[in-house]
């Protein structure tokens, strides 16, 4: 595996790779690697000739600094990881390549029209954290101009920012949606879950039995009452603080009333955990 810091470099490897016509599968991450970004990886080797994985910890994602300055590192870790799924290449760029202006906050955005996407769940609870997503991923499909960009669903707001933006300026990546990897017990796969301590970390899946009920419960009951159930559940357990437990369109992400509303049928929630933050989603319908 090749592991470059700079675009100049980035570029120039790639020109050769597209000469030969190969196609590039691309895995955008932010590092502390786990068996669910590996899963991505390991997928788009199936699909592509070359598969380049970028980490990079998008400070402008961050709307809390102490999430982004606890943010876990760990490259040694991370590139033997990723050499042993067979990865071709690691873009691991210092924050002054990605954003060479003084303040990375304000140079190179795109703006894109997120509509309804912009005002539920995780934009409403991160602000800026969407258009932090959309400032990095697009300089990265710039940079690398993947065949097809690989996303996992556990980010299911993140998948639809992502469709929304490529339609909107016009890449040509296809977006691969990837199902969410779990811990035996349930938990999904995250870099932050190594931040709970062994208390909450016994807690957590909690998370999952809910929305596991919930699905169950959704073939006979009205879906007010399983939100109500999911916040219950999750908004009265010891150590949990919830953000949100919604039952949403999986297009649009808008509420639904009844599983009649829409074509497909998703359950979020996010919850902090002590102090770090915990989402998740289960596809009811
Ligand atoms: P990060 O949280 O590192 O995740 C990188 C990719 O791995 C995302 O597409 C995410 O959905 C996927 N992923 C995370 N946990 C997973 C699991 N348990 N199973 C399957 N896939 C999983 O998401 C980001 O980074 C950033 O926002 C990024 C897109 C890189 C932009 O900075």
């Amino acid at each position: 595996m090749i592991t470059l810091e700079t675009i100049p470099e980035l570029k120039l490897k790639l020109a050769g790779i597209r000469e030969k016509k190969l196609e590039i599968g691309f895995v955008p991450t932010m590092g502390a690697l786990h068996p669910g970004h590996i899963s991505l990886i390991k997928r788009a080797k199936e699909e592509n000739a070359a598969v380049i994985c970028s980490i990079f910890v998008n400070p402008t994602q961050f709307n809390d600094p102490q999430d982004l300055e606890k943010y876990p590192r760990t490259p040694e870790k991370d590139m033997d990881l990723l050499q042993k799924a067979g990865c071709d290449l690691l873009f691991m760029p210092k924050t002054e390549e990605m954003y060479p202006g003084k303040d990375p906050f304000v140079s190179t955005h795109k703006k894109v029209d997120l509509g309804a996407l912009a005002h539920v769940m995780e934009a409403q609870q991160r602000p800026g954290h969407f258009e932090g997503v959309i400032q990095i991923v697009s300089k990265l499909f710039d940079c690398v101009n993947p065949t097809r960009s690989y996303f996992g669903q556990k980010d299911f707001q993140q998948v639809a920012v992502i469709r929304a933006m490529v339609k909107q300026l016009g890449y040509t990546t296809a977006i691969i949606a990837c199902p969410t990897l779990r811990e035996p017990d349930g938990l999904a796969m995250s870099s932050r879950n190594v931040l709970l301590t062994p208390e909450d970390r016994k807690k957590a899946p909690l998370i999952y039995k809910t929305l596991s009920e919930v699905k169950e419960m959704a073939l006979c009951q009205p879906l007010d009452s399983l939100q109500e159930y999911g916040r219950e559940k999750l908004g009265n357990a010891p150590g949990m603080k919830l953000e949100y437990f919604q039952i949403a369109d999986a297009a649009t992400l808008l509420p639904v009333k009844s599983m009649n509303d829409a074509p497909s049928i998703v359950a979020c929630v996010a919850l902090k955990l002590g102090k770090v933050r915990l989402i998740d989603n289960m596809i009811l319908k």
